[in-house]
């Protein structure tokens, strides 16, 4: 049973101040894009996880990987055992900012509750995903939504047309819990007044129902960014040969070490990807386009 999940990139990321159990309330605008990992899930005597892929022997193989918790966390559901092998085939880069985990664990759940015939109500399924971590849902739901709460509380939004995207893969990932910490550090020192709740914002929930690329690239904002940029200055130059070299705008993925430029269209996709390769500012680029779908059943690969 083989189950494929998209990565995700943030057209608005707006972080409220810490919360007291160490979360930060979001205004999370989510949109799902092409590149995409993909979970198997065989009958096995115990648990088991392998992964093939770039990046991979980066990937725990252990309990903390998020497609065990997930298989362990509908095993309980369903009270029986989680005797299955999970193969992971990654292509999401691993702790980008682009949700690779995240993607891994929603099509983890959904393989083990086709290969296991469990059937989980869509709403429980969207639930055990929330347990598993703040960005899951929308793993699942794909498309695009707003995530409110830590993320995981999502409402699905309208998306016209198709929206070009190139992403500049950096060397090693970025802590997720290390950025946010390093943004409210940043925002302490500066004095700065956070907003409990954050808010979306109305330009970019516009640009996204229209399909206007020039509107959301205006709109583009994610307060994670100056974080990643203290931890990591390089990303400032692939930021700055992405934008010269004719995107639209560029912007930091999520927590990073990921960059993200939105486009025009396909050829100025390929010609922004072959620049950023050829700067060597960053590993690789990739062009692709948004939005993508949520996890879903995907025909058995014969050469798997
Ligand atoms: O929910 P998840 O396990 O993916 O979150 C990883 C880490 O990211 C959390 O432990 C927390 O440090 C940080 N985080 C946060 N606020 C959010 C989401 C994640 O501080 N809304």
């Amino acid at each position: 049973m083989t189950v494929r999940a998209h990565a995700k990139v943030n057209v608005q990321l707006a972080v409220g101040a810490p919360r007291a159990d160490g979360y930060h309330d979001l205004a999370n605008v989510f949109l799902a894009v092409g590149l995409r990992d993909a979970v198997t899930a065989r009958p096995a005597e115990r648990l088991r996880i392998t992964c093939a892929g770039p990046g991979s022997e980066h990937v725990p193989l252990d309990g903390t990987n998020l497609v065990a918790r997930a298989a362990a966390l509908l095993a309980a559901r369903h009270g029986r055992e989680p005797a299955v092998h999970l193969h992971i085939d990654k292509d999401i880069p691993v702790a980008g900012g682009m949700a690779g985990g995240s993607a891994d664990g929603a099509a983890a759940l959904l393989a083990c509750d086709l290969l296991w015939g469990t059937a989980t109500p869509r709403a429980e399924l969207l639930e055990l995903c929330a347990e598993l971590g703040s960005d899951v849902p929308f793993s699942l739901v794909g498309g695009a939504a707003l995530g409110r709460g830590r993320g995981e509380r999502l409402t699905g939004l309208p998306v016209t047309g198709t929206f070009h995207w190139v992403f500049a893969l950096a060397d090693g990932g970025l802590s997720t819990p290390v950025v946010y910490r390093e943004c409210d550090r940043l925002r302490d020192a500066a004095g700065e007044s956070v907003p409990e709740v954050p808010e979306p914002d109305p330009a970019v929930l516009a640009a996204l129902a229209a399909g206007d690329a020039r509107a959301l690239a205006g709109a583009l904002a994610n307060d994670l960014q100056p974080a990643a940029l203290a931890l990591r200055p390089a990303l400032a130059d692939t930021l700055a040969v992405g934008e010269k070299a004719g995107a639209l705008a560029g912007i930091v993925s999520g927590s990073g070490p990921t960059c993200a430029f939105l486009v025009e269209d396909a050829g100025t996709a390929g010609r922004v990807a072959a620049a950023l390769e050829a700067s060597g500012t960053c590993r690789a680029a990739r062009a692709t386009t948004a939005p993508a779908p949520g996890a879903h059943r995907v025909p058995p690969d014969p050469d798997a």
